[in-house]
């Protein structure tokens, strides 16, 4: 078997499928192998090249015109005429947000929408987050136990979500549903038949968006940055245009809250299986900021992102053709021992931890960073000091949804004896 610029596929470029086996229980981990023996390699199943070390990811992040992001939000898998028809049938008309958007377009439209998201303007969000943090702990923090995803990580981003966007918590009632279709949608691998569910949810998730956002437009003085993209929209229509603004709305209600979920159950998955290190963070918790990083280095909630070739080029010295499409896998490059010391170890007082990639690099990187990262920072805050006791229950396995690009446990379980509450004790 051959790649399309002609060179053979190795028999496990050939066996490579992210949608199931290693990759989904730790795609860093799974590929070892080809950060050491093949660092780019073309893969069959999925029709993409699979960049894994470091430098070369960062490389291609940082030159967006060279590797266009045009194709981080397509199917990886087409869908079918008779899913298609559904789309069509709910007028679904997804196009460019920010994420996917050509330059010189996309800057244009960052630069008008970036205030929102500075620490300086987001620092008035952190007294209602810790608030409700709290408050959510009180329903359990009795119990004894916890499903952490249930009980509280889905719920808290989502509400953030909301709020920063200006969205009514009522608009939203299906978005878990929605959510989920729209990730094995855009990075999943559904069976035909399960294509047809997903394109109604899908479909349903694009009507909901363009109501919520009809309301803003029809009365655009709110709170918050969707409003402050209409009300842009209405100064400057050719750089925050509308097919931009329907596109976004459905996008960022999915990612502004379920990038987040997933990282903080990660990071409270990978501390409590590593108990020397929470327990270090809740005698000082001025390590949290730091452990952050760590977390989103070793367990990120964005794995892999894509880019795709506007000419012939070299990735690591392997030829990559115009139009050859490129899986940048985060979590490989932040496991990559040539960057990384003791790349396999997890080290909260790693220096050089920030430098992850799992909010992207260059012009694109995220914008809501700050965002996850004082949700994660809060959530650690106040449970490292009211539960410190609080361990894994043993023997559960990390569930994922299978996909190449969002990860997080669909639970996760946990247990103290509220007998030992430092509250109860200094209340
Ligand atoms: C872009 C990850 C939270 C809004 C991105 C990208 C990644 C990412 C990988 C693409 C970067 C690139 O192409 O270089 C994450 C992770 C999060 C998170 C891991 C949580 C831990 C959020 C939140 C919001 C948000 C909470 C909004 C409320 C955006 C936007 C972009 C983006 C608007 C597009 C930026 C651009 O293309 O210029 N994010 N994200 N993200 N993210 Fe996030």
């Amino acid at each position: 078997m051959r790649s399309p610029t002609g060179c053979p596929i190795s028999a496990r470029a050939a066996g490579f499928n992210p949608f199931s086996g290693a990759y989904q229980q730790d795609p860093g981990d799974a590929l070892d192998w080809a950060r050491r023996d093949e660092p780019v390699f073309y893969a069959p199943e999925l029709g993409y090249w699979v960049v894994t070390r470091y430098e070369d990811v960062k490389a291609i992040f940082r030159d967006n015109i060279l590797f266009s992001p045009a194709i981080a939000l397509e199917k990886i898998t087409p869908a079918g005429p008779e899913a298609m028809a559904i789309l069509q049938r709910y007028g679904f008309a997804m196009q460019r947000t920010m994420v996917n958007e050509d330059e010189p377009d996309h800057m244009a439209r960052r630069r008008l929408l970036l205030d929102d998201f500075l620490p300086e303007n987001l620092a008035k969000h952190e007294p209602a987050l810790r608030a409700l943090t709290r408050q959510y702990m009180d329903r359990f923090i009795d119990r004894g136990h916890a499903d952490l995803v249930a009980d509280i990580f889905y719920e808290i981003p989502l509400t953030v979500a909301l709020h920063f966007l200006g969205v009514p918590e009522d608009g939203a009632a299906e978005l878990r549903e929605f959510a989920v279709a729209h990730t094995l949608n855009t990075w999943g691998r559904p069976t035909p038949e399960e294509q047809l569910k997903i394109s109604e949810n899908v479909g349903r998730f694009w009507q909901t968006a363009n109501r919520i956002l009809d309301g803003m437009i029809a009365n655009p003085d709110g709170e918050g940055w969707m409003y402050e993209t209409v009300r842009q929209h209405n100064k400057h229509p050719e750089i925050v245009t509308e097919s931009y603004m329907r596109s976004m709305m459905m996008a960022i209600l999915a990612a502004a809250h379920e990038t987040t979920s997933n990282a903080t159950a990660n990071a409270f998955w990978t501390l409590l299986n590593n108990r020397d290190a929470w327990e270090e963070l809740c005698e000082n918790p001025a390590l949290i900021p730091s452990a952050v990083e760590e977390c989103l280095r070793v367990a990120g909630s964005i794995v892999a992102w894509r880019r795709i070739a506007t000419r012939a080029t070299t990735v690591g010295g392997v030829d990559i053709p115009e139009g050859g499409k490129l899986l940048i896998v985060q979590a490989s490059a932040n496991k990559d021992a040539q960057h990384w010391e003791n790349a396999d170890s997890f080290d909260i007082y790693r220096e050089n931890a920030v430098e992850h990639l799992t909010f992207g690099y260059g012009a694109h990187q995220c914008m809501g960073k700050n965002i996850g990262r004082m949700e994660m920072r809060i959530f650690l805050e106040e449970f490292t000091r009211r539960l410190p006791h609080m361990r894994l229950v043993s023997g559960q396995t990390f569930r994922n949804l299978p996909n190449v690009s969002f990860r997080g446990p669909e639970k996760l379980l946990v247990e103290w004896d509220p007998a030992q509450n430092p509250e109860r004790a200094d209340p």
